[in-house]
């Protein structure tokens, strides 16, 4: 049996142009104890990724070289580790595979894991759209619901809604009951309306607070910021006293002192992925596969992730 595998990998940091990653052989992970050894399918592509190969995390997180970029996968377990008891060999899992160094990641065609971070996939979708869910899904469920206590008969201003994150919490938020007021741009107004968007603005109006409050008839509950752009300084005035403000992009945005604010940084969390799989397999979690690219265009599905302007997901298929 080979003792290496395929995989996109970086040795220096650097921009696009400077093209950093390469596709060539690295040596093929094993189990170790409490892991198990991953045959790669599917791994989402996520803006958080391009900004890890441009060297943007090396102060908060450290990174070690080779590196392979990639936090999410689905895929077959090949191999079990010792003590490693919750899944066998032929088992088909997905993950959020972010550990405290960054090195092994999932964009070849193997990855170990501890088997903690590890869940059955949802039987019901294609290694693509199960590869898209982990990161963004469990970004979009921390935010929602662990940081921003949202709950059924509330209000949600969800900005940045048609990416990955986004058209994810439009969904959470939708099946749990509030009321979802949508921001992305018109093109992607129909997207949301069947994902269950109760109302969509465009960020490109000139009175985007008038429509979002037009919208809510009432102050916001929770305001939910996935996008980079400056939605949220002009609708903040909205969120009610005592209200919830959470961003993904912005530890420190300005505003005001009677709100409770959190900026969440996705943690892997096994349970909450049983969570998601449940409500995919029930139909009520959808995930869009805008495109795909093979493990040899992965320098290319980086730079098209860096847009900003991804509908639903990006996934390499391996
Ligand atoms: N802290 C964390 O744990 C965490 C986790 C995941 C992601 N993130 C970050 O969160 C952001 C979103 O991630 P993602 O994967 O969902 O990205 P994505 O798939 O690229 O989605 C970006 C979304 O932002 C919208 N958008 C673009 N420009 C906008 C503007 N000026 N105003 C309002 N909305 C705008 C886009 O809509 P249109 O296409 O219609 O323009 C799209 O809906 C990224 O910056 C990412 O790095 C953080």
């Amino acid at each position: 049996m080979s003792t290496t595998m395929k995989a996109a990998f970086y040795e220096q940091f650097g921009t696009p142009e400077e093209k950093p990653v390469r596709i060539g052989e690295l040596p093929k992970p094993t189990a170790g104890e409490g892991e198990i050894l991953i045959r790669v399918k599917a791994a989402g592509v996520n803006p958080v990724d391009a900004y890890t190969v441009r060297g943007m995390l090396k102060d908060a997180i450290p990174c070690r070289f080779p590196l392979i970029p990639g936090w999410d996968v689905a895929g077959v377990v090949e191999e079990t580790g010792h003590a490693a008891r919750r899944f066998k060999k032929g088992d088909e899992v997905y993950a959020y595979a972010r550990r405290p160094e960054i090195q092994h990641g999932t964009f070849a065609e193997y990855i170990s894991l501890p088997e903690a971070y590890v869940a059955k996939r949802p039987e019901t979708l294609s290694w693509e759209e199960a590869g898209g869910i982990p990161l963004v899904a469990l970004t979009a469920w921390q935010s929602l619901f662990d940081a921003g206590k949202l709950e059924a008969g509330q209000t949600v201003l969800i900005i940045g809604a048609s990416g990955g994150v986004g058209s994810v919490a439009v969904q959470l938020a939708k099946n749990a009951g509030a009321k979802v007021i949508a921001v992305a741009s018109e093109p992607n107004h129909g997207f949301l309306k069947e994902l269950g968007a109760d109302s969509c603005i465009d960020y490109t109006i000139d009175d985007v607070a008038g429509a979002v409050k037009d919208a809510a008839a009432g102050p916001l509950d929770l305001i939910y910021d996935c996008s980079r752009g400056d939605v949220l300084s002009k609708t903040h005035d909205l969120l009610k006293e005592g209200g919830h403000l959470i961003s993904i992009t912005n530890s420190k945005p300005e505003r005001r002192d009677d709100v409770n604010f959190q900026y969440v940084f996705v943690e892997p969390n096994a349970p909450q992925l049983d969570q998601l799989a449940a409500l995919a397999d029930a139909g009520k979690l959808k995930i869009h596969v805008s495109k795909t690219y093979p493990l040899d265009q992965a320098a290319d599905a980086l730079r098209d992730i860096e847009s900003l302007h991804t509908k639903g997901k990006i996934v390499i298929r391996i």
